[in-house]
């Protein structure tokens, strides 16, 4: 028999009835049963066409959108894509305020749409004007009939979960969901997926939240991050640290935290072994959804959200090179870097907090060898395990930072700041780096999942 599928009389009518796919090959081993809710199979692709239309719609209820008005946003891509098909499909012009290290793919699809994109720096503070939200809202409030969406604060996003996600997990479970695992971007999919699942289950349902290992939601230190669209960063100079009004931490039982680079080798592992083509927020959810399995028992149904497809991410995550260079993959060729690496210096990384005098940094930069020109990075409380290359703002010579403290102790290290090193991948073939790098005597930051671990002579690859 065949199933002929619905007929819509608009696009909005199509969003949302997900399908809920069973994974078998990377759940060997695994007692329970996991499933992902495809949210890629929205229209516009992500799981944000539930909240676009959702936030547009209560907007025309309530008046505060009319005929001939401006839809805005700020947005890292998939809620502009929904924003940006809604408009189009309901007549509204649409301005979106991107950050600029969204993939090319996503910016390009809003342009498709018809909508105007406007490109603002991704790392600045929340109180800059230049901040992706601040950016929108004043473009909003300067344009007559504009309308902002804000998917942070409008209760339209968790709420459309609460009526639609949940719901439909529950019905395609048939009740039997015991673990729900989705990422935190705004917070709309989990807040309002778990609130309806708690009721419907009486408090049954055990609520999970993937977090990138970095993001401050689980309590890291903000630190940058390659997965996009999930978690929280910190810029080092924001004062006041504002979560999202939508998010609800109330629902979280627990916080499984996902290093960026077990993330990235699940999708790219899923989409071979399993044919599901996943985004990076999804290899955040998916990897704690099978941490969180491995523990259960043959009863338990786990949930995990897919918020987006990986075809967003084909010149990142499924890109061979992009991975090699970034430490996430090893090259197919070898020497490798890591297999030629002098023995590790006894030390840290040295690095130099950018926005430090130069006596202070002077007095406090560890005595531990290795190359005389460091990284300055962004002053960051609690910084572990690395430095995300996110966090890298140039370099400085401590040799000539010891030359000019003697003329000015009290200058800034940024006055003596010059460009930033070059990089080379863990697992990167050693022919390929040495092609790549600049020989002009500097050093070179050798990278793991996306963090520099190593600070090398060039000429220590051989
Ligand atoms: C790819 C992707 N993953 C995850 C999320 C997070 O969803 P939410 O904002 O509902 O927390 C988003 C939101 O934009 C997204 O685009």
């Amino acid at each position: 028999m065949v199933s002929p599928g619905p007929v819509h009389d608009s696009l909005t009518d199509g969003i949302g009835a997900t399908p809920l796919v069973r994974l078998d090959r990377v759940t060997v081993g695994v007692a329970a049963a996991v499933y992902v809710k495809a949210e890629y199979a929205n229209p516009g692709g992500s799981v944000k066409d539930r909240a676009a239309s959702a936030m547009v719609t209560a907007a025309e209820h309530d008046g505060s959108l009319r005929p001939g008005g401006t839809v805005f946003e700020g947005t890292s891509g998939n809620t502009g894509i929904g924003l940006a098909m809604v408009a189009a499909r309901r007549g509204y012009r649409c301005v979106l305020v991107v950050p600029d290290r969204t993939a090319v793919e996503k910016i390009a699809l809003l342009r498709a749409y018809g909508a105007e994109v406007v490109l603002t720096p991704g790392t600045v503070a929340q109180h800059d004007p230049r901040h992706v939200r601040r950016l929108a809202g004043r473009l909003a409030a300067e344009t007559p009939g504009g309308w902002l969406a804000d998917q942070y604060t409008n209760p339209a996003n968790p709420l459309v979960h609460e009526h639609t996600t949940g719901p439909e997990i529950w019905a395609q479970t048939r009740g039997r969901i015991t673990h729900l695992v989705a990422g935190v971007g705004t917070g709309g999919t989990i807040s309002g997926t778990a609130r309806h699942l708690r009721a419907v289950s009486d408090g049954r349902v055990r609520i999970v939240a993937a977090d990138p290992a970095t993001s401050r939601y689980s309590g890291g230190d903000g630190s940058p991050y390659t997965v996009e669209a999930v978690g929280h960063y910190l810029h080092p100079d924001t004062a006041v640290d504002e979560w999202p009004q939508t998010y609800d931490p109330s629902v979280v039982d627990e916080f499984v935290t996902v290093p960026d680079g077990d993330a990235v080798r699940l999708v790219r592992r899923v989409a071979r072994e399993e044919g599901l083509l996943l985004g990076g927020s999804s290899g955040t959810a998916l990897a704690a959804g099978l941490r969180v399995a491995a523990g259960l028992g043959e009863g338990d149904v786990v949930v995990v959200i897919a918020p987006d497809s990986g075809r967003a991410y084909l010149s990142k995550y499924f890109d061979d090179e992009w991975c090699v260079r970034l430490g996430f993959v090893d090259a197919a060729e070898g020497p490798l870097v890591r297999d030629v690496l002098p023995v590790a210096p006894p030390g840290p990384l040295r690095v130099v907090p950018a926005g430090r005098r130069v006596g202070d940094v002077l007095a406090n930069v560890p005595d531990t060898g290795g190359p005389d020109v460091v990284p300055v990075v962004a002053d960051r409380d609690g910084a572990t395990a690395g430095r995300a290359t996110g966090d890298v703002v140039g370099s400085v010579s401590l040799a000539g930072l010891r030359r000019a403290a003697a003329d000015d102790p009290d200058a800034c290290v940024t006055a003596h700041l010059q460009p930033p090193l070059a990089t080379v991948g863990l697992g990167e073939s050693v022919a390929a780096a040495l092609a790549r790098v600049p020989g002009d005597g500097r050093p070179v930051l050798v990278v793991a999942d996306g963090r520099i671990v190593r600070a090398v002579h060039r000429t220590d690859l051989p």
